[in-house]
């Protein structure tokens, strides 16, 4: 080929797994070219639920104001509402996403960050963005064909779409970040365990002011359960906010195993009357498409060079809003693996542990997501839908609940229950904090740390080499900052004491023998930084002589809970270890 063009990593897709990694690579200084198929990001709002972990990368990566300028506050997001339309009858509400007075300490605790609210239309902008102002050079309208890997890069085979022209880029990496239906997964021949296209949905987007309707219970999310609705997919109609409280998208199910429906202007709208129980409502219908509800996750997420994120390696139903959360959070985890090893820094080794931590998070979010889109239909059963004959029927099973009877009586006590086993879908911090890493780049003991509330529900903090680093309030007089924040995706961060001050020049050492980039953070009273709250010293769980070290992903790689008598030969036998350079 005389034309091929050469980068160190080539990035198929432009979603937030692909402008994520685009975002970190040239933040990080790693030479890049992003290709997307298409003229421009998504056209839809699509993913828009944005966790306390993603936000943290965002703001790792300096675009945190950015996103939370387009975003919908916290506060805005949580008043889910179950009805039987929106100008109808409540079922039941449950305060999401940690607004419940009761959980919003445990989010404020957890993290500098607070979940928002952000369609991926206006995500993936920020996100390609700031990548091609820090570097990538973004190729849209581009399609990847084809890769064939040798031993030292990969030949990917792509399309022009404007010109039809194909040529051959050469790169040292491939990341396929090519979404649920990734080329590149397949062509790789990752092994995939679950199924596609088990349930069918409908996405209509529409244009209304219903702040007379929501402004008083403000949520992102507002279920319908209404007879004569359609059920499939997600289990139930969901009138979800895109903009406050003008911009809404309606998801309706479908039965995939018949042709899909045809839904022109006039059914739109009737399907958004009918759910806004507003008849006479004025609507602008914006758009419709059909998209399928998979439960697939690849057991392995890479083969040599060619590495796979996101949707192209886990898919599942958008319940626990885990999708586009998870896709960044993949990227996050190989983008400086990938520049370690391209700067010699790290043995190629460190790059099988993208599989090795990604892939139990892939299953693990696949089947919660799954499980969560499952457990709506607790609500049919609970209310008596099932075995309802006829649309009469279901209204009256539903009505059955205000009744002074028996029947009325158990029916208020199992929607208790069914609305308790929502949070699990809704308020799921464990599921969203505590992933763990378990791999040869984390230099640990082989403890885990031990759960005393339930791991799904909840985020306990820990140091136990593998968790995330707890974020803690710490700084001076004039500033507060995040643990977090002192531990930038730029380096290795060891954190120590004021006892265990030895550490920073053994820091300073290792980082000039091995040309890594290590810095220790002192927290003590006349240091960098103050324990402030003393928080550190409750959460570290080492001696104040001892150190933590945190990897680049702000995941903790390797702990000594005291002083060795060689803090140096402690020091670099961890970062090597983690490095693969042992
Ligand atoms: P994503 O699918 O976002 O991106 C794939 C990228 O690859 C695109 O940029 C595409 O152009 C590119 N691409 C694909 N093939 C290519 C090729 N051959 N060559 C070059 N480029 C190629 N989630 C949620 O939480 N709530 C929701 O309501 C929805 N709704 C929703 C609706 C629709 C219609 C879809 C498709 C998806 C959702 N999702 C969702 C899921 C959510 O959008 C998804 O989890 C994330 O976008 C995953 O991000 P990725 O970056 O992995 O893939």
């Amino acid at each position: 080929d005389l034309m091929t063009v050469t980068t160190d990593v080539l990035i198929v897709g432009s979603g937030p797994a692909g402008a994520g990694a685009a975002l970190l690579l040239s933040t990080l200084g790693i030479p890049n070219i992003m290709i997307t198929k298409y003229r421009w990001t998504a056209n839809t709002p699509r993913a828009h639920i944005t966790n306390q972990r993603a936000m943290e990368v965002f703001r790792d990566a300096g675009i945190e104001d950015q996103v939370l300028a387009d975003a919908t506050a916290h506060h805005l997001m949580g008043d889910t509402v179950f009805c039987t339309s929106i100008a109808g009858e409540e079922i039941g509400r449950i305060l999401t996403w940690g607004t419940h007075p009761g959980r919003r300490g445990d989010y404020e605790l957890a993290s500098p960050c607070l979940p928002v609210d952000i369609p991926q239309n206006y995500l993936e902008p920020i996100l390609v963005r700031n990548a091609t102002e820090r570097g990538t050079r973004t190729l849209f309208s581009t399609e990847y064909l084809s890769h064939v890997q040798d031993a030292d890069g990969v030949d990917v085979r792509v399309r022009d779409r404007v010109t039809g022209h194909e040529f051959t880029i050469r790169a040292k990496y491939l990341i396929g970040a090519d979404g649920a239906r990734s080329q590149v997964a397949a062509d790789l021949g990752l092994p995939m365990v679950g199924a596609m296209d088990i349930a069918g949905s409908m996405n209509i987007t529409f244009k209304a002011d219903l702040s007379p309707y929501v402004g008083n219970r403000p949520s992102v999310l507002y279920w319908v359960i209404q007879p004569g609705s359609n059920v499939g997919g997600i289990g139930a109609g969901l009138v979800r906010m895109v903009r406050p409280w003008n911009e809404w998208l309606i998801v309706w199910g479908y039965d995939i195993t018949q042709p899909a429906p045809v839904v022109d202007e006039a059914a739109a709208k009737a399907i958004v009357r009918s759910l806004l129980g507003l008849p006479g409502i004025d609507v602008e219908i914006t758009g419709t498409s059909l998209w399928g509800n998979n439960e697939m996750y690849a057991t392995r997420l890479h083969d040599r060079r060619v590495f796979c994120a996101g949707d192209a390696v886990h898919r599942h139903p958008p319940s626990n809003g885990l999708g586009s959360n998870t896709s960044i959070q993949d990227s996050y985890n190989l983008a400086w693996k990938l520049a370690a090893v391209l700067r010699g820094q790290a043995g190629p080794s460190l790059l099988d542990t993208y599989t090795t931590e990604r892939a139990p998070v892939a299953e693990q979010i696949v089947l919660r997501a799954n499980r969560s889109s499952r457990e709506f239909v607790q609500f049919f059963e609970v209310l008596g839908l099932l075995d309802a004959h006829d649309e009469a029927e279901m209204t009256a099973r539903i009505e059955e609940r205000k009744a002074n009877t028996p029947a009325g009586a158990a029916k208020r006590a199992a929607l208790v229950a069914a609305m308790e086993l929502k949070h699990y879908e809704f308020n799921a911090h464990g599921v969203e904090l505590g992933q763990f890493y378990d791999s040869a780049a984390i230099a640990g003991d082989g403890s885990r740390p031990v759960a005393t509330k339930d791991p799904e529900l909840h985020y306990e903090p820990s140091t136990v080499p593998g968790s995330r680093l707890p974020h803690v309030w710490v700084g001076d007089a004039k500033t507060r900052i995040s643990t977090l924040d002192l531990a930038p995706m730029t380096r290795f961060t060891l954190f120590t004491g004021i006892a265990g001050e030895s550490w920073a020049a053994a820091a300073e050492k290792v980082s000039a023998e091995l040309g890594v980039p290590l810095r220790a953070v002192i927290i003590g009273p006349g240091r960098e930084v103050t324990d402030l709250y003393y928080d550190w010293a409750r959460i570290r769980e080492v001696e104040e002589e001892g150190a933590v070290l945190v990897r680049p992903d702000k995941h903790i790689g390797w702990r000594s809970t005291g002083l060795p008598g060689d803090p140096v030969q402690a020091l670099r036998d961890a970062v090597a270890a983690i490095l693969g350079r042992s």
